[in-house]
């Protein structure tokens, strides 16, 4: 027998986890929902093991009603009720919440989330990576490339990478891929079912997904802001890693993007203009309040005869760089033939470089995960 605790959930819904099976169900209003913790803690009447917050309360008094019992009760698995968005999914996670879960959400799978927890659909967080420059030809677009393969080493399948420039998109060209599909279909589908969104996905033979840019610049044109961050929370709820590349500058679909990131990678290159741009960047980006919580800065065609070091690149730019890409033919080469500078079999200080890039992407998701 499972206690479930239902607070604030709407009838429709509480009447579903009713009829579930061996379950004990108690559900409170809106009204009395500031009394849970009080039901919580008179453990002989009601001992939830499972509390479901409806969209009946505001997220921050849901959010705080979870971080209450769980001060108490750590035992109990808290889930939330409402649309997912990142946003939310990372404020529901630092608040102990084990899933964001959508009104939608089919019986079946909801039955399975009451009895063992949380299944992968609801699991909080994912990572959504935006590699971004104010500066066009450093090394965005291949950077996001080469970061989604060395992703795709570890997580076969579960990596996928958007074209967000959403006017001369290359990353299939980079690629050598010729998918049935573009970032334009997805957009034209917005309904937006997540499966039909997936069904516009090319596979790349090194184990990752790409939705592929449009062909024409004209096509998206009319794209919203809305458009973009829905289709990257739907996707980001299919993919542990989305990563996305951008066109150069603060372009609006950018900003959208990252409102919906997890961590920024800034590509810089070894010149003073680049330098001081990416710098403006940061600036802007802070006024905005759109930096993601982890930031990671690439110095990408590094070479001696710039005159510059990565000392010097430091300074201009207030901040630490964190990963060095040498300036190497081999890079434009792999470009050119289609075929990805980090390719396994090259060991190379490219490869080396990004993966680094790669293993701190990674890490900053578990530190992020663990206040
Ligand atoms: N580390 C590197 N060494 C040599 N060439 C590079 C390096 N990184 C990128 N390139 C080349 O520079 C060009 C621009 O890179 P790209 O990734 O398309 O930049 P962006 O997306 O920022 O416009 C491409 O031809 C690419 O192959
Ligand atoms: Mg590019």
């Amino acid at each position: 027998m499972i206690n479930v605790l239902l607070v604030a959930v709407d009838p429709q819904l509480a009447d579903r986890v009713s009829a579930l099976r061996e379950h004990r169900v108690v559900a409170i209003d809106r009204d009395n929902a500031a009394e849970m913790a009080r039901i919580n803690k008179s453990g002989p009447v009601f001992n939830p093991d499972v509390i479901l917050i409806g969209a009946d309360v505001s997220v921050d008094q849901a959010i705080g009603y979870a971080a209450t019992v769980m001060a108490e009760h750590p035992a109990i698995t808290v889930f939330l009720v409402a649309e997912p968005s990142r946003k939310l999914n990372r404020r529901a996670a630092k608040a102990g919440i084990q899933g964001v879960v959508p009104p939608s959400i089919g019986d079946q799978e909801l039955a399975g989330l009451i009895r063992a927890g949380v299944p992968d659909s609801v699991r909080t967080p994912h990572q959504v990576v935006v590699v971004a420059s104010p500066k066009g030809g450093v090394g965005k677009t291949t950077t996001a490339v080469n970061l989604a393969a060395i992703f795709a080493e570890t997580s076969p399948r579960k990596v996928v990478l958007i074209d967000l420039d959403l006017q001369f998109g290359d990353v299939a060209s980079m690629l050598d891929i010729e998918p049935e599909h573009s970032i334009t279909d997805a957009f034209a589908a917005d309904g937006i079912d997540s499966m039909l969104v997936r069904s516009m996905l090319a596979v790349h033979p090194a184990g990752f997904y790409v939705l592929a840019g449009s062909p024409a610049p004209a096509d998206n044109a009319a794209v919203s802001g809305d458009q973009i961050r829905k289709l990257i929370s739907q996707l980001s709820a299919s993919f542990p890693y989305v990563v996305i590349d951008t066109s150069a500058g603060l372009l609006e679909e950018t900003l959208s993007s990252l409102e919906e990131a997890t961590d920024l990678v800034l590509v810089a290159a070894l010149d003073i203009a680049t330098l001081r741009s990416v710098r403006k960047e940061i600036d802007v980006l802070d006024d905005l309040e759109l930096l993601p919580a982890a930031r990671h800065v690439v110095l990408n065609k590094s070479d001696r005869r710039s005159g510059l070091s990565v000392r010097d690149a430091e300074n201009l730019l207030g901040l630490p760089v964190h990963a060095v890409v040498p300036f190497s033919e081999n890079v434009a080469l792999a470009a050119n033939h289609g075929e990805l500078a980090v390719a396994k079999r090259k060991r190379s200080t490219v490869r080396t470089s990004f993966e680094m890039l790669a293993r701190r992407v990674s890490d900053s998701s578990v530190e992020q995960n663990s206040y």
